[in-house]
């Protein structure tokens, strides 16, 4: 879902940039080399910073399909 209609960022692109050190929402623009052109998105921005912030506990958890070796694997 867009957060920012006017440079065409979503909500999965606020994690991207949360992840890469964005605090704000301008930090949020800067991060995909852009800048808020009419500002209505500062809101909705935010709201993604805060909902990215309290999902990395959930993401981890879903991450050891990739790092765990498989079972009898180990040597
Ligand atoms: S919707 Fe983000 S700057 Fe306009």
């Amino acid at each position: 879902m867009y957060v920012c209609n006017c440079n065409g960022i979503t909500e999965k692109e606020v994690d991207e940039a949360v992840r890469s050190g964005a605090e704000r929402w301008d930090d949020v623009h800067t991060y995909f080399d852009c800048a808020p052109c009419c500002g209505k998105c500062e809101c909705d921005i935010a709201e993604a910073i805060c909902k990215s912030r309290l999902a990395p506990e959930t993401k981890t958890e879903a991450e050891p399909l990739f790092g765990t070796p498989a079972l009898g694997m180990a040597t």
